[in-house]
């Protein structure tokens, strides 16, 4: 059984996200590998493909939706699991990171293109001192202040355990 995790990360919290989801997958014993959709990797010879995408704006990083767009063929034809990595904190009303107001504008889109198996939001991480000119400016906007607040959000074991229901799902179809 062979995976690969495809991932667009700006400042790479989302690249590790990736990385850590195969290196669960590989210990489940699914052959798998963390790629930047950057490098346009191709899932062709993989049993299964997870995507993920940090998420500025509201929207998923055009490198990701460059390789769904791509790979549309091979990709419907394939089980595929789609990860959001972004928010930093729950704004209000919003009571967890299931809530479909943290949703990428693209998954409509991606939902009609790939047919997911899933799709999972996970909190990101922001460091300041390495955002981009135009991220920077963005940030100090009173709006984006309350947030975008500076630290490291991602929880592990949530990524784990979603990392874990992709694998047994494999072991079930490689049956
Ligand atoms: C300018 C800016 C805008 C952002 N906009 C969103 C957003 O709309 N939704 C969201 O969930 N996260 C947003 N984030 C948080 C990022 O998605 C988060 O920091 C993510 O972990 C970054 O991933 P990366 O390190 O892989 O680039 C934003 C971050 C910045 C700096």
């Amino acid at each position: 059984m062979k995976a690969i995790v495809v991932y667009a990360s700006r400042y790479g919290s989302t690249r590790e996200i990736a990385e850590f989801i195969a290196g669960k997958l590989r210990q489940h014993g699914v052959q798998a590998e963390a790629r930047s959709a950057d490098a346009a990797p191709d899932p062709g010879d993989c049993d299964a493909v997870v995507i993920g995408s940090a998420v500025y704006m509201g929207h998923w990083m055009k490198e990701a939706m460059e390789f769904v767009r791509k790979n549309r063929a091979v990709l419907a034809d394939r089980p595929v699991w789609l990860f959001s990595s972004g928010p930093l904190e729950l704004g209000p009303g919003i009571t967890s990171v299931d809530d479909p107001e943290l949703e990428p504008e693209e998954l409509g889109e991606l939902r009609e293109i790939v047919r997911p198996k899933d799709h999972k939001v996970f909190f990101g991480a922001l460091d300041p001192g390495r955002l981009g000119f135009a991220h920077r400016a963005l940030r100090k906007l009173p709006a984006a202040r309350a947030i975008l607040p500076e630290g490291d959000f991602r929880d592990w074991n949530a990524i784990e355990e979603w990392a874990g229901s992709i694998a047994r799902a494999l072991a079930v179809s490689a049956r």
